[in-house]
């Protein structure tokens, strides 16, 4: 690109996708990284929503982040850059003059507007969705470094992504507060945690709460294996039970619950309360954790993770290595191709350690 060997002056950063804690802390580093490199740092508002529609509500789209701009929030959830799960610029939500809803490829525009900005490279953080589209970008020639966020801990070429054991101490938490009303009333609570396509969240949960039954996407489940679980606790004068349920969970040879007509992951806590309810002939509650695991602030593991991969960036794009993700690779972090880190998420291995210790203390995985 016309911008690109004239050394870096000027980079940029985004959030993009659901927020996760620790995005706060990413930008933070980022940009005290990038101005200690005597480089110019912009923020782009609403992932590329802030250069498609520059000016909303009379608050600029791209704005400078300056180190009085990041005082202050490392411990903040959310993102001062705000963020869509609405803005893929390849795919963009219009509607039509007639009134339906169509989609246009607006990614064009993006790399002309980075150019007139003159923003050497991006730090885009987010999640497979957002790190796809930071992917596809850069093949059209905008300089990307990507930031991975998730917290369902689904990025195969990082050992953790931020947020992730922030939602697990939510959960937890909530789990382990369940245990005493669940005991009182002797009634089965089912725990809905998130998680769409993989059981990191309820499976770290699951077990640091106690769970007797956790049922993650990887392993489907025999309704009559989850009541038998409840029964055999009754004989032993356990009489009640904790079942944490990754939102993406299903039945052996069924499907997972949507909600209606939206495509997203939702409903399988009160599906299988009712079930459970009938075949295991127990009062059981359900209960869905939500958003709660994304929101707050991040717990210290979290901060310094983030706080590592923004610093991290920078020295990736200082060092000419775009077109990668920063990485935790054991005690290191380290860059790896975009390409690579988009190609398939991580799911949970069956012969993972938890998988195994949670079977070995006779936690029920309902299959
Ligand atoms: O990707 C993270 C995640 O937390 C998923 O587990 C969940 O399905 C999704 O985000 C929900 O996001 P939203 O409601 O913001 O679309």
């Amino acid at each position: 690109m016309a911008y690109v060997g004239r050394g870096i002056r000027r980079i940029a950063i985004n959030t993009g996708g659901g927020d996760a804690p620790g995005l706060n802390a990413v930008i933070r580093a980022a940009t005290l990284a990038g101005l200690s490199e005597g480089w110019e740092v912009l923020g782009i508002r609403r992932g590329y929503m802030g250069v498609l529609e520059p000016d909303v509500d009379g608050e600029p789209g791209v704005f400078p982040l300056t180190a009085q701009a990041v005082r202050g929030i490392t411990h903040l959830g959310g993102t001062i850059l705000g963020t869509t799960t609405r803005g893929n610029p390849f795919g963009l939500e219009v509607r039509k003059p007639d009134g339906t809803w169509g989609k246009v490829d607006r990614s064009d525009e993006i790399v002309e507007s980075f150019q007139r900005l003159e923003i050497d490279a991006l730090v885009a953080i987010g999640g497979d969705g957002s790190l796809a589209i930071a992917h596809a970008l850069h093949r059209k020639g905008l300089p990307v470094i990507g930031v991975p966020k998730t917290i369902d801990n689904d990025l195969r070429a990082t050992d953790v992504t931020f947020g992730f054991q922030t939602a697990v101490e939510v959960a937890t938490d909530a789990i382990g507060r369940l245990h005493s009303t669940a005991e009182a009333h002797q009634r089965v609570m089912v725990v809905q945690v998130m998680g769409r396509h993989t059981g990191w969240i309820a499976l770290e949960s699951g077990m640091a709460g106690g769970a007797d039954v956790i049922l993650i996407p990887e392993v489907p489940y025999y309704l009559d294996r989850i009541a038998e679980k409840v029964r055999e606790r009754e004989r032993h004068g356990r009489r009640f039970s904790i079942v944490v349920v990754a939102e993406g969970a299903s039945p052996a040879g069924g499907q997972p619950s949507y909600v209606d007509g939206s495509g997203r992951y939702g409903g399988i806590a009160d599906r299988l309360a009712d079930e459970i309810e009938v075949v295991a002939g127990k009062e059981t509650r359900p209960m869905v954790l939500g958003h709660i695991q994304r929101g707050g602030s991040p717990i210290a593991y979290d901060r310094n993770l983030a706080l590592r991969f923004g610093a991290a960036a920078v020295r990736c794009i200082r060092e000419g290595s775009l077109g990668t993700m920063v990485a935790l690779q054991g005690a290191d972090v380290r860059a790896v191709p975009l390409a690579e880190a988009i190609s398939e998420i991580k799911r949970v291995p069956l012969d993972n350690d938890l998988v195994v210790s949670a079977r070995q203390l006779g936690i029920s995985l309902g299959d």
